[in-house]
């Protein structure tokens, strides 16, 4: 497999991608002004959908923006990628936090982005049900939110597994990713419906208007986001 590009080399303030996820942030912002968002996780109905790129992009956008301390964390222990984006290793992460083998001070590593912080996700093998258990979960986010001040979570999709479910209990905010043109519609209403049910605190969904088209991989026009407050009338992120 080719080696992936990394994320920074790529991104630029000045582009228009660098535009759209200012304004992603900034409607984000004023949607949801009467509430605390400090931790917000992304997530999707399945893979593919862009919500490692959509979380690294919302981080870096953040952290330039406010100058605030910002974690970018990597709960996707199935398939990590921030590490992968920030040119960084996967080799320790979440996981170790989890299982009590390692501090997130250790597994915490600084970035180029002045403010940003990415723990990776770290490797396991197989993911034992109480990894994701309550109690572990909720030190680590209690931990991460003294330190930090915005957390940015990435996670596994919402449709094979449940871990989203798990972890979103303890996070402020729920950010659904969805792919345009691809992702039916049947898929994306199922996944919302788990999160509402759940009485989870989905606060809007981002359309990434992705297309397939190789070459021009993270070419700017290909960067289309909008974003939808829960209330499911359209903001255009452009708007
Ligand atoms: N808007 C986009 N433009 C170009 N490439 C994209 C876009 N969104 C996602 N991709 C690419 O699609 C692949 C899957 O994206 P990723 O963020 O890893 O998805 P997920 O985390 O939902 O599985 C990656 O290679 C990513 O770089
Ligand atoms: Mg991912």
């Amino acid at each position: 497999m080719r080696k992936p590009v990394s994320l920074l080399s790529l991104y630029h303030k000045e582009s228009s991608m660098g535009t759209e996820f200012r304004r992603l942030y900034a409607n984000i912002k004023s949607k949801n002004r009467d509430q605390n968002l400090q931790s917000l996780l992304v997530t999707s109905a399945t893979v593919g959908e862009g919500k490692s790129l959509t979380s690294s992009l919302l981080a870096i956008t953040i952290a330039e923006l406010t100058k605030l301390k910002v974690a970018l964390v990597d709960f996707d222990m199935r398939r990590p990628r921030i590490a992968q984006y920030f040119d960084l290793e996967n080799e320790n992460g979440v996981a170790d936090v989890l299982t009590g083998k390692l501090s997130l001070k250790a597994v915490s590593r600084k970035t180029t982005v002045p403010n940003l912080t990415v723990v990776p996700a770290g490797r396991l093998d197989v993911l034992p049900t109480d990894v994701l258990e309550h109690e572990r979960v909720s030190n680590f986010f209690q931990e991460l939110k003294f330190y930090f001040d915005q957390v940015i979570v990435d996670s596994p999709p919402v449709i094979p597994v449940s871990d989203p479910m798990l972890i979103s209990e303890h996070v402020d905010g729920v950010i659904m990713v969805v792919r345009g043109g691809s992702t039916q519609r049947e898929v994306v209403s199922r996944a919302s419906n788990l999160l509402i049910n759940a009485k989870i605190n989905v606060i809007g969904v981002v359309l990434n208007d992705y297309e397939e088209v190789l070459p021009y991989y993270y070419k700017e026009r290909y960067y289309g986001y909008q974003y939808y407050h829960k209330d499911l009338k359209e903001n255009k992120s452009s708007s």
